[in-house]
């Protein structure tokens, strides 16, 4: 076979002929996206394993669907159709998209109906991904098929010189329950609520027992850990170290060393692998390491140590490319520079979860953000497991944890943060990309789907960011720090204002009063003393 090297006109021959010797399948890369078609999504049936076509959900006839990729300050554009005979939405995760557009539950069609979208990437070059974002339907839509890659690039990437072409390999990890009669059903039970839906064995781009051949050269690989509740621990069976180069908002400021990134559902890394000093016909796998996580029952746990992909050196060919030491432009935000602390207790109780003790209420508004001020958002998780947390509309930087060091993987910009059991995990968030609807949520699909999400508002620029929130009892009104002198009006005007029923306090640099209500209808007036 080596001979073939040597002899190019063979050479598709030969890697036609290496294919078939290696166990597994090789890894599949959806088709490209084209800006401006449709996206459908509809049931389909594919052969997820050669020669058993499965039921499934795709998008234009794919699963996953067909990555999107597009150039920071291009547009992307689409028109999203639904045929799967239940309500959808695609969400764009990670990807700063106006609040009518993002894809929150609430802006589902009806199947037969389409909708479009089209915004500017303001987005810094990296490795995103979309998936249905359906109310309460959520997890079965995306462990059914319904998700893709969605890749920035960044002209301030391309001076880098980072393996680009064929050594940019974008893969989409999801943990399945795979079983002998080779089907994608998602049926969880009582149990799988509350863990989530874990599987045995894992797919990477629709691919079960995935290889790639690679050369003696760099490559970059793209990691979006997609699965409904599994958390993966990369890393590869030789413990070979690799570099990461960027996670879930791009590139981070400087290469890291690592043997192994821990992502949650939603997060992403991008690392760079060196296969250079690798002899031609040797191998390694990329597996999910083994972590103790606790946890008991019957079915799969989290901590299980499975393959995800694995590599064969296949050519001695070399292509340069570089990781220099600084890569993304980066500031840090300053912990002492929050306006205020919003907190958000983390909790699970019967088969639902709960952030802040309420169930997601898609009607329900629980606080609006002020724009461009910088918070601290900090998740109390008073449960034992796991809640990976993810925020629309922003990137934040987080920046403690109470169980110990932030890893490598959570510098930079974040949108998704893994919250282990009975930790509290901090992070600093400043909205300035849209304002509008975003919500907060657990990735762990089946927790959201049982109500572990929250609307909330990003005021718009200029506007006051008012906030009705649900106390025990009754309501409380905050407004901004930069208001914090204006009053509650109780005077009678042409409607009958209500009195508010404790003095403003100060609370994290907020003005905050206590409604009493007890009617349905009340008015209150904020007024400048
Ligand atoms: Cu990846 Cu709100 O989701
Ligand atoms: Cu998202
Ligand atoms: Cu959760």
């Amino acid at each position: 076979m080596k001979l073939n090297w040597i002899l190019p006109g063979l050479l598709a021959l030969a890697v036609e002929g290496f294919a078939a010797s290696h166990p597994g399948n090789e890894l599949r890369q959806p088709a490209l996206f084209t800006n401006d078609t449709t996206l459908t999504a509809a049931n389909g049936s594919v052969a997820v394993w050669p020669g058993f076509p499965v039921s499934v959900l795709t998008l234009n006839n794919s699963l996953p669907g067909p990555t999107i990729r597009v150039r920071r300050g291009d547009f992307f554009s689409a028109t999203v159709s639904n045929v799967l005979g239940e309500p959808l939405v695609l969400h764009w995760h990670g990807i700063l998209a106006p609040s009518g557009m993002d894809g929150i539950p609430q802006s589902a069609i009806l199947s037969g109906q389409s909708y479009g979208v089209r915004f500017p990437i303001r987005n810094r070059g990296g490795t995103y991904f979309y998936h249905a974002h359906t109310d309460a339907l959520t997890g079965k839509q995306v462990y059914r098929g319904l998700a893709g890659l969605f890749i920035v690039d960044d002209p301030a990437e391309d001076a880098l010189g980072l393996p680009s072409g064929t050594h940019d390999v974008g893969m989409l990890i999801s943990d399945k329950r795979i079983n002998s009669s080779h089907t994608l059903a998602y049926s969880p039970v009582m149990a799988d609520l509350m863990t989530g839906y874990l599987g045995n064995g894992v797919l990477v781009n629709g691919t079960p027992e995935a290889w790639l051949a690679v050369d003696k050269s760099r490559y970059r690989f793209r990691w979006v850990s997609a699965s409904n509740a599994r958390i993966l621990k990369l890393g590869f069976g030789d413990g070979r170290s690799f570099t990461l180069v960027g996670n879930d908002g791009g590139l981070l400021p400087a290469p890291v060393t690592v043997t192994s990134v821990t992502l949650g559902p939603g997060e992403r890394a991008d690392v760079v692998v060196d296969f250079s000093g690798d002899a031609a016909g040797a191998g390694v796998t990329l597996r999910s390491l083994a972590f103790a996580a606790g946890g008991m029952g019957m079915g799969p746990r989290q901590g299980l140590q499975l393959d995800v992909l694995n590599l064969h050196v296949d050519s001695t060919n070399t292509v340069p490319s570089a990781v220099s030491a600084t890569l993304g432009s980066f500031t840090p935000y300053a912990v002492g520079n929050a306006l205020c602390t919003r907190t958000f207790t983390l909790t699970a109780g019967g088969m639902l979860h709960y952030i802040n003790e309420l169930q997601f209420d898609p009607s329900r508004l629980d606080f609006t953000v002020p724009w461009t001020e910088l918070e601290r958002w900090e998740f109390v998780n008073l449960s034992t497991e796991y809640h990976p947390m993810h925020l629309h509309g922003v990137h934040f930087q987080v920046v403690s944890r109470s169980s110990g060091a932030l890893r490598p993987e959570e510098g930079g910009w974040k949108d998704t943060v893994l919250v282990s059991g009975s930790e509290t995990v901090s992070a600093l968030v400043r909205f300035d990309a849209y304002p509008g609807r975003f919500i907060l949520h657990c990735h762990n699909l089946e927790h959201e789907d049982n109500g572990m999400m929250l609307n909330f508002e990003v005021a718009a620029p200029g506007r006051p960011a008012l906030a009705l929130s649900l106390r025990s009892p009754g309501y409380g009104l905050t407004w901004p720090a930069w208001a914090c002198d204006w009053t509650l009006d109780s005077s009678p005007d042409l409607i009958q204002w209500q009195p508010m029923t404790d003095a403003p306090g100060y609370g994290a640099e907020r003005m905050s009063v206590a409604l009493g209500v007890t009617c349905s209808s009340h008015f209150y007036r904020l007024r400048k003393p």
